[in-house]
């Protein structure tokens, strides 16, 4: 699998204001002078897309962090993955287990966000992820299996326009990671339920959690691990960078 291109993403989550475009100017410039081995997004909240895509989108992808199904319509307050496109996205994060505890989007919504995403020429980047009780009882690889088979859409999606992130919920913004193993056994579960279709074989699976300059040499040296997907470090261009540099 050493041929698929890894990918360094960051979900800036509900932080960002107009002033922190010189921190995606810190992290482009950065990205560009280690010469990554890596492509590196950034996915900063709706309001900064625009921006940020004028500032850096010639240096690295800029993705939205959600969309609604539709393409347009009444629906207050949301944001259809043609808005993003048009904005200048070239990706979006569906799924992210913020968005399933704070909005109860189930897995069928999100398949159906995943679905616009590509009606929108987005790459979709696909989130699933054990909780603690899950994992305690022993029904990680069940947790993870039952995502994917309903996030993921049933047609049009391949390795070139979808992208899965494995993020155990008791990771994402804790501190604690998985051991090395435990990745090991998931990123290896993912990548052999994907092989069971060729267009999906080479999808790059990334791992999402309390990812840091001082882990992710270790996290992203195992198999089937394609990149990152950065919450919290991804706010700092220091702190990004040093991930970024584990591929560079
Ligand atoms: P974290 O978030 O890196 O702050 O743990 C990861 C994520 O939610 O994608």
């Amino acid at each position: 699998m050493s041929d698929i291109r890894p990918l360094v993403a960051g979900n800036w989550k509900m932080n960002g204001l107009a002033a922190s475009i010189s921190e995606a100017l810190a992290i482009a410039d950065g990205a560009n002078s280690k010469r990554a081995n890596a492509d590196v997004m950034l996915c900063p909240p709706a309001t900064l897309i625009a921006p940020m895509v004028a500032a850096v989108g010639g240096d690295i992808i800029i993705g939205g962090q959600d969309c609604h199904r539709a393409a347009s319509g009444a629906h207050t307050g949301d944001v259809s993955a043609e808005m993003l496109a048009d904005a200048g996205a070239r990706a979006v994060i569906v799924g992210h287990s913020e968005r399933r505890s704070d909005h109860g989007e189930l897995s069928a919504d999100v398949a159906a966000k995943a679905k616009a995403a590509l009606r929108a020429g987005l790459t979709a980047i696909i989130c699933v992820g054990e909780t603690a009780g899950e994992r305690a009882a022993g029904l990680t690889l069940k947790a993870i299996e039952r995502q994917l088979m309903a996030s993921i859409p049933n047609a049009g999606v391949d390795a070139s326009n979808t992208v899965i992130a494995y993020e155990p919920v008791w990771a994402i913004g804790t501190g604690l990671t998985p051991t090395a193993d435990d990745v090991a056994e998931v990123h290896g579960f993912m990548r052999a339920y994907l092989s069971q279709d060729d267009a999906r074989r080479q999808m790059r699976l990334l791992y999402g959690g309390s990812v840091k300059p001082s882990n992710a040499a270790e996290l992203m040296a195992i198999a089937n691990v394609n990149g990152a997907l950065v919450g919290g470090a991804s706010l700092k261009a220091d702190d990004f960078l040093g991930i970024i540099e584990v591929y560079a």
